[in-house]
């Protein structure tokens, strides 16, 4: 298995220049990478994250089912409580409506998500959706949505999982209309989409940390060990800010291996490399750091007045009796309950760290006309361990491993968009018709 983590890949560059009227051009500065390289990338991104990563749910007992049939949302009595409430704690219910949309109404779904073409059999993990406390999170509309991001541009910048969220959208944006392919590099890493009757563009900007940061080579031969560096950006993302209206930002999956952290000529610390005159920091040490610098970043960024960033939070990750490379599998098909979830174990820590950055940035970007807003979804992920592709994902190069860090399309990832489309509403004030019955 070695190859798939000691390979070296490099990033295509991709700028957009434009001004808001709209006229683009591409720079692509790309190299190319051998084709078994290019097949197995999924995998690598997936994969190398593993390594290290401990198995969060060693033996659950199977939770008490809450099922609640629908009664939707007709309960005029709460006026507007999505406006209010807590959207992101709270549990699955039984929800016999099933997905908004299917693998054949989803042209751009990508295979590696497609679990049903991959042998996926049960489709009882459909019936469920995220039930807040203290109020129903409505599902998403296209139209509405489609309505409060006309004439904008909004961009998903980071890893695998990022894109994960962003092919969802488009699964859910193409119930309304078609997406116009502008442009895909030869990874998939990269890419922007059109729809034209609404002049709405979505893309998705490659960023594995944030910030600058580069692959140790050793004789040749790439490492698996990365030095980031808090003082310089990474310059896949920053160039095109200033024409995004709603950067949807994330990191996580890439810090979970050897990182030398530096500032300027200073050696900050580092993960997991264990060195006596180093010093030591946690994964969600450096996630915190890089984050700071990002959100930073965007408060400094002159032009780039009015952009709205949601920050996505740790998305976990569902290996049970073993790692991934031990036979770890996750073959759950329903949710887990709030009961057999640990409050504080590992992901919430990262979670928590993410959410104080974001605080934090907020209070900052008060004077700078920037806005911050999260997208908490760690907690109904950590129960959504039913929503992972497992073996039915298109592993030709890896067969027989789980992926049990992405997510099937359609499933439970598709909750984070109904979170998104809330936090745009109470953004924009352009509420759904079904939402005002709420
Ligand atoms: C959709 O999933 C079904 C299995 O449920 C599969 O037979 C079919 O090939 C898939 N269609 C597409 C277009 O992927
Ligand atoms: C909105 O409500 C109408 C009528 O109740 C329903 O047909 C439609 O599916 C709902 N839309 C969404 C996005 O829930
Ligand atoms: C690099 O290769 C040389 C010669 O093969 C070897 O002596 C040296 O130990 C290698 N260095 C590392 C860090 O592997
Ligand atoms: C660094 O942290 C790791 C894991 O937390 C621990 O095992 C190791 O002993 C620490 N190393 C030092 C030098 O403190
Ligand atoms: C730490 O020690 C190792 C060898 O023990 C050395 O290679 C490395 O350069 C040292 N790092 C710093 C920052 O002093
Ligand atoms: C993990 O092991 C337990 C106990 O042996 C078993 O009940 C469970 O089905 C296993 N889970 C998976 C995903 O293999
Ligand atoms: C998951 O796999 C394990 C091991 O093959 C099996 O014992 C268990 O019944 C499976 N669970 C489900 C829900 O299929
Ligand atoms: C929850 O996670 C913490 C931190 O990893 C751990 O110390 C604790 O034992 C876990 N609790 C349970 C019930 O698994």
């Amino acid at each position: 298995m070695n190859k798939y983590f000691s390979s070296h890949f490099h990033q295509d560059k991709v700028t957009v220049h434009s001004n808001r009227t709209d006229q683009r051009c591409l720079n692509i500065v790309g190299r190319l990478v051998p084709v078994l390289l290019l097949s197995s990338i999924a995998a690598t991104t997936i994969f190398s994250f593993y390594l290290i990563y401990p198995n969060p749910f060693p033996g659950i007992p199977k939770h008490e089912l809450q099922v609640q049939h629908k009664s939707l949302s007709i309960q005029t009595h709460q006026d507007h409580a999505i406006l209010n409430c807590d959207l992101f704690a709270g549990t699955w219910i039984r929800d016999f409506e099933g997905s908004r949309y299917t693998n054949s109404s989803c042209v751009t779904l990508p295979e590696s998500k497609n679990c049903f073409k991959h042998g996926r059999m049960d489709k009882g993990f459909l019936n469920w959706r995220w039930k807040p406390e203290g109020c129903d999170l409505p599902r998403f509309d296209p139209k509405n949505f489609f309505e409060m991001v006309r004439g904008n541009k909004m961009a998903f910048i980071g890893d695998s999982v990022a894109k994960n969220h962003m092919d969802s959208l488009l699964c859910l944006l193409s119930l309304e209309e078609m997406p116009k392919e502008i442009y895909r590099d030869s990874e998939d890493r990269n890419m922007i989409w059109h729809f034209p009757n609404h002049d709405f563009t979505l893309m998705i900007l490659w960023s594995r940390f944030l910030v600058a940061g580069e692959e140790r080579v050793i004789n040749g031969t790439s490492s698996g060990t990365y030095d980031l560096h808090l003082d310089k950006m990474d310059t896949n993302w920053t160039p095109n800010l200033p024409t995004i209206d709603y950067a949807i930002i994330s990191n996580a999956h890439w810090f979970f291996r050897p990182i030398y952290v530096h500032k300027r000529d200073k050696l900050v610390g580092c993960v997991f490399c264990n060195e006596r005159n180093v010093t030591n920091l946690s994964v969600g040490a450096a996630i915190g750091m890089t984050l700071r610098v990002a959100l930073d970043y965007i408060n400094g960024c002159w032009g780039c007045k009015g952009i709205a960033t949601i920050v996505r939070t740790f998305s976990p990750a569902h290996f049970e009796n073993g790692s991934w490379n031990t036979g770890g599998r996750c073959n759950r098909t329903s949710p887990l309950g709030k009961q057999d979830i640990n409050m504080s174990g590992s992901e919430l820590e990262l979670r928590n760290i993410q959410v104080k950055e974001v605080k934090r940035a907020k209070k900052a970007g008060e004077k700078h006309v920037k806005s911050f807003r999260i997208v908490d979804v760690t907690k109904a992920m950590l129960m959504g361990a039913d929503g992972h592709p497992g073996v039915f994902w298109d592993n030709k190069y890896m067969k027989g491993y789980s992926d049990c860090v992405h997510w099937c399309l359609p499933g439970p990832i598709d909750v984070w968009n109904d979170f998104l489309m809330a936090i745009l509403e109470r953004r924009t004030g352009i509420v759904s018709q079904n939402m005002s019955k709420i």
